[in-house]
């Protein structure tokens, strides 16, 4: 397995922290990879780091945690794609330093955590996440929150990758070519673990898709599918660029006939 599949395939939303407050050399090293993260959408997201006691801040579904990442984007077309493909580099960059994390767009107390980070008019912050070293055993709710939504599974690759149009699954042998890359696709996080990415492999390009369900688009979030697509696309560039590729990633759309509540998002030239 390399390197990078091995930090994707291990991460885990993490809900039940050790209580511990994170080391001030890795919080150094965070805020130093955060402010560093760039997306290929020319859309800066900006990340605040919060201290939970002095901001009075928490969230039920989380135990132990002492400090959260919240991200902020402006509003426009493509922030939610944006704002997935940056925080994602910054939730793989602590997995792989041991801490761990979870995005959350719903289960919070919205207002708290935008006045803390300072959202501006014309801005927004889709979601935030803990940070801190898990607990060794994860409290009953969380265990019953990951059952729910099925966290440990992931759809199959022939219902995510197609071959040219939505009508053929990938398969044979540019399915075995980018087999690294798909599972790093799969095994993306997402709202819900709904898995909304569907992917168009066709002349040498991916072409990204968000097959959209009802409910996931606020004000205050954007369109969290949207953010699950920002997800899977860094995903499938951090793995291409893994292999010393140089991926182009470009919003051109082939025109592919698509399925219904199937919208085109981005394009990868590998
Ligand atoms: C955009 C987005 C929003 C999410 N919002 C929440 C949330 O509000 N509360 C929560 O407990 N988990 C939330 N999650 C975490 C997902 O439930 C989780 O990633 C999914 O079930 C897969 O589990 P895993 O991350 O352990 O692989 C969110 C994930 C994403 C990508």
């Amino acid at each position: 397995m390399t390197e990078l599949l091995n930090v994707i395939r291990g991460r885990k939303s993490v809900r039940s922290f050790d209580g511990n407050p994170l080391r001030s050399e890795d919080r150094e090293k965070l805020e130093q990879t955060a402010a560093a993260i760039t997306n290929p959408f020319g859309i800066p997201v900006r990340f605040v780091f919060l201290d939970a006691a002095e901001n009075g801040l928490s969230s039920p579904v989380l135990t132990g945690e002492k400090m959260y990442v919240a991200g902020i984007v402006e509003k426009k077309p493509y922030a939610d794609v944006a704002f997935g493909y940056a925080l994602e580099q910054l939730v793989l960059t602590a997995w792989s330093m041991g801490i761990g994390t979870t995005w959350i767009g719903g289960t919070m107390k919205r207002e708290l955590f935008e006045k803390a980070a300072g959202v501006q008019a014309g801005e927004m912050m889709p979601c935030m996440s803990p940070l801190g070293y898990p607990a060794k055993k994860k409290s009953v709710k969380e265990t019953l929150m990951r059952k729910g939504v099925g966290a440990d599974n992931r759809l199959p690759a022939e219902k995510l990758f197609f071959q040219d149009s939505f009508d053929q699954p990938l398969s044979g042998q540019q399915a075995a070519e980018l087999g690294d890359l798909i599972e790093m696709v799969r095994w993306a996080p997402s709202a819900v673990n709904k898995q909304p990415w569907r992917v168009v492999i066709r002349d040498g390009q991916a072409h990204f898709y968000e097959k959209k369900d009802k409910g996931y688009v606020g004000e205050a979030t954007g369109d969290l599918q949207k953010i699950d697509v920002g997800i899977a696309l860094s995903h499938f560039v951090m793995g291409l660029k893994e292999q010393n590729r140089q991926p182009e990633v470009m919003i051109s759309d082939p025109g592919i006939q698509t399925p219904e509540n199937t919208e085109y998002i981005a394009s990868v030239r590998f």
